[in-house]
């Protein structure tokens, strides 16, 4: 039996997901930290669509996390066909007043674990010759974006790592693709710790026009999934947005989001 492995699937986009995937079918490993939150999922979607769906706990701001989830599914024999790496956390406000530990948790999180996981889980999909690998990145991966600057530099990496491994595993038959969101209406800015206050300075507080709904942003990765896209931007207007971005010098943009913050803020 072949399952789709999702990350931060207790909330927003994941859960979005997942449950669509389980309409469609998949079935699931669902991983976050929420174990009773994962539970109720699994059984609403065992019970509704019918569909096996097995979740795992874990913490993937830990180093060892990925390694754990492995070694589990490798010692249950579930068969990753499809690795969605969604689990993510922002951070917001101005670097030095932001806690260090916070900020390399974040690191661990939207960076380090993402790879661990890909290394682990390309290993079976290349003996199989077959699997598909979908790191979810942000429209801020194409601006470096001040007073969110960690956030931002670290869905970079995401985007720059995954694009050289789209190429470079498209000739064992193992389909990457990078899906970047834009501003979509979950816990995110909850978690991140952006309060209302930031919210306003960062533009995250929902209120412009381009914000999605996660449902929205689970269809537009499902129909880039299905019809093999390597890399897919959701929401026309941010797609629009990466287009422009990657027309005018990052200096601009930086200082005009730098100065668009403060005045929002009331620093100026
Ligand atoms: N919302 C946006 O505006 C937006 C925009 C662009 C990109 N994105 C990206 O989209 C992805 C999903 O974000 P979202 O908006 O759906 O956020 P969300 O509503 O906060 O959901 C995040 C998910 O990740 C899980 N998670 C958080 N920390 C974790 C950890 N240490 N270990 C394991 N799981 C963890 C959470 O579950 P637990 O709390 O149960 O662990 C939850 O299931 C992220 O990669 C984010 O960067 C979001």
């Amino acid at each position: 039996m072949t399952y789709t492995l999702v990350t931060g699937a207790s909330g927003g986009i994941g859960e979005a997901l997942v449950r669509k995937l389980a309409a469609r079918k998949h079935n699931l490993v669902l991983v976050a930290r929420n174990a009773e939150k994962l539970a109720e999922i699994s059984k609403q979607l065992e019970d509704q669509y019918k569909v096996q769906v097995e979740f795992i706990a874990s913490d993937l701001s830990k180093p060892n996390a990925a390694t754990v989830i492995f070694q589990e599914i490798q010692k249950q024999g579930w068969k990753i066909e499809t690795l969605v790496n969604n689990a993510g956390i922002g951070s917001g406000g101005e670097f030095g007043a932001l806690s260090l530990q916070s900020e390399l948790e974040l690191l661990q999180l939207n960076n380090a674990s993402l790879v661990a996981m890909t290394h682990l889980f390309l290993q079976p999909m290349l003996e199989r010759k077959s699997g598909t690998i979908i790191n979810v990145a942000s429209l801020a991966s194409f601006i470096p974006v001040p007073y969110m600057a960690t956030y931002a530099a670290s869905k970079a990496f995401v985007r720059s790592f995954t694009q050289a491994l789209t190429e470079e595993y498209k000739p064992y038959n193992i389909h990457i693709m990078l899906f970047a969101p834009g501003l979509t209406k979950t816990n995110f800015n909850e978690s991140a710790g952006i309060n209302n206050e930031k919210g306003v300075g960062l533009s995250s507080d929902y209120k412009t026009s381009s914000t999605q709904t996660p449902e929205e942003v689970a269809d537009e990765l499902l129909e880039a999934l299905y019809a093999k896209k390597h890399f897919h931007v959701s929401g026309s207007r941010n797609r629009f947005g990466a287009r422009l971005a990657a027309l005018l010098p990052n200096t601009m943009i930086t200082r005009f989001m730098a100065k668009s913050y403060r005045k929002k803020s009331g620093q100026l």
